[in-house]
């Protein structure tokens, strides 16, 4: 298990733009993980299961909760992106959020998140808005777009 935080948080470190202030720390990674109700998924640079002990292209943290599960967060390193790694975890997190007995996921991303191209081309749709719900290091704020996707 430390073993795979060390490996979320390499793909952490790289993926984040530091200037929205996203990325989390390893000890929220490390306590969230605690909770039986956190799910983890790593992917090798195709989008498989990384061998034990080699770095991950990416990942994705779960929350699970009566009939459904809430995407916390998707990265894929920089170097990595564009070839399907992020479509292929996010398609592994929605089987098996279906298969803990989930019947739709949700996600909150910040406005105008490129990410979003993901999101609607795997079946999320916009949900609802939360006004200046991201603080940036800045000082500006920005909305937050929650989607839902049914299982
Ligand atoms: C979002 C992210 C995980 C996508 O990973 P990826 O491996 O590049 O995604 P894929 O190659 O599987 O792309 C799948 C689709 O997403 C869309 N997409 C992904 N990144 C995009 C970008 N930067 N701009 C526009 N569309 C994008 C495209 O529609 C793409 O479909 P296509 O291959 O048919 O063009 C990656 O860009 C990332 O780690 N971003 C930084 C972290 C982040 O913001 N995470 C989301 C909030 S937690």
């Amino acid at each position: 298990m430390n073993d795979d935080l060390d490996r979320i948080m390499a793909v952490m470190d790289a993926a984040f733009d530091p200037a929205w202030a996203e990325a989390w720390t390893r000890r929220q990674v490390g306590d969230s993980l605690a909770l039986p109700s956190t799910h983890y998924a790593l992917a090798d640079a195709r989008g498989g299961l990384p061998a034990p002990g080699a770095p991950a292209a990416g990942f994705t943290l779960t929350r699970h909760a009566p009939g459904e599960e809430e995407l916390l967060l998707i990265a894929v390193r920089p170097e990595w992106r564009g070839r399907g790694v992020g479509r292929a975890l996010l398609r592994r997190a929605l089987d098996a959020a279906r298969e803990r007995g989930a019947e739709r996921m949700f996600l909150e991303m910040r406005h105008n998140n490129p990410a979003e191209g993901l999101y609607r081309q795997m079946g999320f749709e916009p949900i609802g808005r939360r006004s200046s719900y991201y603080r940036l290091p800045d000082g500006r704020f920005l909305d937050a777009i929650t989607f839902g996707c049914k299982l």
